[in-house]
């Protein structure tokens, strides 16, 4: 199969954790989010927790009127966060499962042992025009939970590829590609993401099947050393030649 466009979602949540360390106003993610545009990301990505510990709600407002991006909502399965989905109406909305005591998402969503809670939930998202996404572990059973929920996109968890160095990296790679081809072979859209950094991005990018990567935590923190534009601009320069 022809390898996609591979496109760069660049998730800018701990932008908010910067300004939030102080309250106050800055560092704004709006105007990270039109740095990212001008750096060469093809959408925003942006996480709306319960506890409201980076994103705002009027993140969300702002970026959702004012960024000329696709933006991507990340958002746990709950009423609350269905009802605020459906006022700003992003491009996507992607899935996540959240525990109040996690530092970030520790693995992906249990799709396939929650088709009733969640059923209802992603149809009333794809009925409002909203592109849903499910991230999940590179799990068959999940990717087919996803796929007979009728999501049209799912996001591979990448955390413990990158958490793991070696052989054992290697056989979360191999876990990856597997779960990549399936879910082209069922009709999914897949993305990937969680934890990517300079050194980890280019396997996961070399795979052909795979349209999206979601990055942030790294791209924040790199810009502290050499800039949020050039850090975006090289993360993007390793996809391409990974994707070549
Ligand atoms: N994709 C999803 C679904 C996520 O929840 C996150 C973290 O919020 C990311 C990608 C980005 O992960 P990181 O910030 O580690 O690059």
């Amino acid at each position: 199969m022809p390898s996609l466009p591979l496109r760069l979602g660049v998730n800018i949540d701990h932008v908010a954790t910067i300004r939030n360390a102080r309250g106050g106003r800055h560092p704004d993610p709006v105007r990270s989010a039109y740095l990212a545009a001008a750096a060469g990301a093809d959408g925003i990505t942006a996480h709306l927790r319960e506890d409201r510990r980076h994103i705002s709600d009027g993140d969300i407002a702002r970026l959702a009127n004012e960024i000329q991006l696709p933006l991507n909502l990340e958002m746990a399965a709950t009423e609350e966060m269905v009802s605020i989905a459906l006022r700003h109406r992003p491009h996507a909305a992607c899935i996540v499962p959240e525990k109040r005591e996690e530092r970030t998402t520790e693995g992906g969503l249990e799709v396939a042992g929650n088709m009733d809670a969640l059923r209802p939930i992603v149809a009333r998202l794809v009925d409002a025009g909203i592109r849903v996404s499910m991230f999940i572990e590179p799990d068959p059973r999940q990717l087919d939970a996803a796929k007979a929920l009728g999501a049209p996109v799912v996001e591979l968890h990448t955390g413990s590829y990158c958490d793991h160095e070696g052989a054992a990296r290697d056989h979360e790679l191999e876990r990856i590609r597997a779960a990549a081809a399936h879910a082209a072979a069922i009709g999914l859209e897949c993305h990937a993401g969680h934890g990517l950094s300079f050194d980890t991005v280019k396997p996961i990018a070399a795979i052909g099947s795979i349209a999206e990567l979601n990055i942030g935590h790294f791209l924040v923190g790199e810009a502290i050393f050499i800039g949020f534009e050039a850090a975006i601009r090289h993360m993007r320069a390793l996809m391409d030649e990974a994707r070549r």
